[in-house]
């Protein structure tokens, strides 16, 4: 029988920060999705990767003092290492920066501008750096106090850009795009994104920019070397060149042909349009089938805030692995979060998720029935002829369970399905206190037995139903049964059948399969809440943001005049500056503050320098310090200067 094929893809991350838990999500929403779909013997495909062009990066490299190239390769081990530790199982990881990527981009740009879908004009409007997005409507930004055009994401003023520019014809694409839409209800899920789609196509598409003159770091523009391909155009084609488009030997094609269109395109909500509107379009033109869905997700947010790199208010994946293990926080994730709603992180809830549902619920269970049949040298379960009423009724509700929870993870509702496991873990739980095995150990050992498997049934469908979202933990379990995992069994036919003729050979684990999480954030707030609110009082300005004095003289604050100062070779964003520092010597510094001020505007002006930072290498140069800038509201700089004239050298404390 041919096995259905299933090729599920995740956003490819910009390079300009390593991995935090609102990518780790979307990560773990398609590697749980992609396992799922291997727990059912399909044939799977998982793609993930980095997107490494584009002005963003560029400026990023700029900042940082690095070719930009080598920085997105600084980057990659960052991601790879979280994804590994995750235990994330992609079949491929795509960089922009790939070779047969390359081509396959400029041979689609070629195509398309060959039979007249691209043009050239001059684009005039705002664009969003962090987004890498030319902002068409005014109702997709917001106004800031002084009345400035800012990004509704990033909250950042938008960029007013005027220039040259190649065009895509995404209006001619509108009305086969609303056909689509109206032929394909279930494109996105959920559902209820598609009208905010729908009502942007609605009103109208503008013909799309795809290449910026301004932009150094990208794809050369085929036939014109004075441009490079838009980000998005470059990036959205990662789903397709990865898997051999536009790659002309036998292999690509036949990988091409078996795998496309993917199944499922995993994202959050912020990157929609790019993936429902111009994705559509550009295959379209290219005469390609479109995929099967986008799967849409909210943010994780912390406090009020979405989690992310331009924004700060990361949590770190590896610190949290480290207090509360891998598959542990792979659980919360999936289980807390609504996937068609932004969901609040907390330390708090992750605790008790941990605590409640997997250590006490489902551990428990599993250690005292083992230990239970241990103590009273009844390793080996074998299943009865027939069940008696109870542990019958407990069977009856295991068969409901699969069939909720599989048609749930079916539609990557993984939080429902899994409230329903725990629903059912919680009843296993109930049989097991109700049925008393301790005392029939030793009155009636034939039902011990028997409660024994039914337990150890409910235990091995759980176990193995879980797997795709906690795959090691759950091999554990079954080999705590007795069984050895094994991917190509079908678990989930198995589960369905609910026969329940299993014999199974307990096993002595080595130590509990979860444990309490030490949080030690948690650790202090619970110190915390047993104070009496007088010490709380006084403790309250202690916030965990605040130095002490020992570590603020650690910081060498100098006075110091601004000698010379030039703009640096290849990087549109870096000064030189020579700083005096009176009796300190002089200072070669290199600071990101070209677009706030000319050299002129500098030389001569007296600022503060940190002056004891370990010197940095920087465009092939040592910076030996910091010059101290404010930022304003709206992002520009002030230099910080003293108010009176100081001597140079002088230490600010
Ligand atoms: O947009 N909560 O890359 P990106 C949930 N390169 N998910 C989050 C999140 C949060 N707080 N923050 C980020 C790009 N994400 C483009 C994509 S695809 C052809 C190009 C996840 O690094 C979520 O999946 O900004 C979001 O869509 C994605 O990271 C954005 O990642
Ligand atoms: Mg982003």
């Amino acid at each position: 029988m041919k096995k259905n094929k299933f090729y599920i893809t995740t956003p490819i991350y910009y390079v300009n920060s390593k991995p935090h838990l609102g990518t780790l999500y979307s990560t773990l929403l398609a590697d749980v999705a992609a396992r799922w779909h291997k727990l059912k013997t399909e044939d799977v495909f998982f793609l993930t990767g980095t997107d490494e062009h584009g002005q963003k990066i560029q400026e990023k490299a700029e900042e940082v003092g690095m070719d930009p190239k080598a920085f997105c390769d600084s980057m990659i081990p960052g991601f790879e290492k979280v994804w590994k530790q995750y235990g994330i199982e992609y079949n491929k990881f795509i960089r922009t920066t790939d070779e047969y990527h390359e081509k396959a981009v400029v041979n689609w740009i070629k195509q398309l501008h060959k039979q007249g879908d691209i043009y050239k004009s001059t684009y005039t409007g705002l664009y969003c750096v962090p987004c890498e997005n030319f902002i068409v409507a005014s109702h997709d930004s917001e106004q800031n106090e002084e009345g400035k055009s800012v990004c509704p994401i990033h909250k950042r003023v938008l960029d007013e850009i005027a220039e040259e520019s190649y065009f895509f014809r995404l209006s001619a694409y509108q009305d086969q795009l609303l056909e689509f839409y109206e032929k394909n209800p279930n494109f996105i899920t959920p559902q209820e994104r598609m009208q905010e789609v729908l009502s942007f196509v609605k009103s109208g598409l503008k013909d799309l920019s795809i290449s910026r003159k301004s932009v150094s770091w990208g794809i050369p523009f085929p036939g014109d070397s004075e441009h490079t391909v838009y980000v998005w155009g470059d990036a959205l084609n990662n789903y397709i060149t990865a898997i051999g488009y536009g790659q002309s030997d036998k292999k690509s094609k036949e990988s091409f042909e078996h795998w496309w269109p993917a199944d499922v395109h995993v994202m959050a909500k912020d990157i929609v349009r790019f993936h429902a509107v111009y994705w559509p379009a550009f295959l379209m033109a290219a005469g390609v089938p479109l995929p099967k869905k986008l799967l849409v997700h909210g943010f994780i947010l912390m406090g009020q805030d979405k989690m992310s790199k331009s924004r700060g208010g990361m949590v770190d994946p590896g610190q949290l692995a480290e207090w509360c293990g891998v598959e542990p926080v792979r659980y919360y994730l999936m289980r807390q979060m609504p996937i068609s709603h932004d969901g609040q992180f907390t330390l708090k809830e992750l605790e008790e998720r941990i605590s409640g549902d997997l250590a006490n619920n489902l551990g428990n269970l599993l250690n005292r029935t083992l230990v239970l049949a241990r103590n009273n040298k009844m390793n080996e379960i074998v299943a009865p002829e027939v069940f008696e009423p109870e542990a019958a009724a407990l069977r009856k509700k295991c068969k409901e369970m699969v069939s909720f929870y599989s048609e749930e993870m079916d539609k990557y509702h993984y939080h429902i399905a899994l409230a329903q496991m725990w629903k059912f873990i919680s009843e296993v739980n109930a049989f097991f206190h109700a049925q008393e095995p301790w005392k029939l150990a030793k009155e009636n050992k034939e039902l011990f037995v028997e409660i024994i498997s039914a337990v150890c049934h409910s235990l091995y469908t759980v176990g193995s139903l879980l797997w795709p979202v906690m795959p090691n933990k759950m091999e554990e379990l079954l080999a705590a049964l007795g069984h050895t995992f094994d991917i190509g069994s079908n678990y989930e036919a198995q589960a369905r059948a609910n026969e329940w003729k299993m014999t199974f050979t307990l096993q002595k684990m080595d130590s509990p399969l979860f444990t309490r999480p030490e949080i030690p954030e948690l650790a202090q707030d619970k110190q915390e809440d047993k104070k009496t609110s007088k010490e709380k009082e006084v403790k309250k300005v202690e916030t965990p943001d605040q130095i002490t004095i020992h570590d603020f003289i650690k910081v060498k604050m100098i006075v110091g005049t601004i000698k010379a100062c030039e703009p640096v070779k290849g990087s549109d964003k870096l000064y030189k500056l020579q700083v005096d520092l009176g009796k300190h010597g002089m200072r070669q510094i290199f600071s990101g503050i070209a677009k706030d001020f000319t050299p002129e505007q500098l030389i001569g002006k007296q600022g503060t320098v940190v002056a004891n930072l370990a010197p940095r290498k920087m465009m092939g140069e040592e910076s030996q310090g910091m010059m101290l800038f404010a930022k304003n509201e709206d992002g520009s700089l002030r230099l910080l200067t003293v108010g009176e004239a100081a001597s140079d050298g002088s230490l600010v404390s």
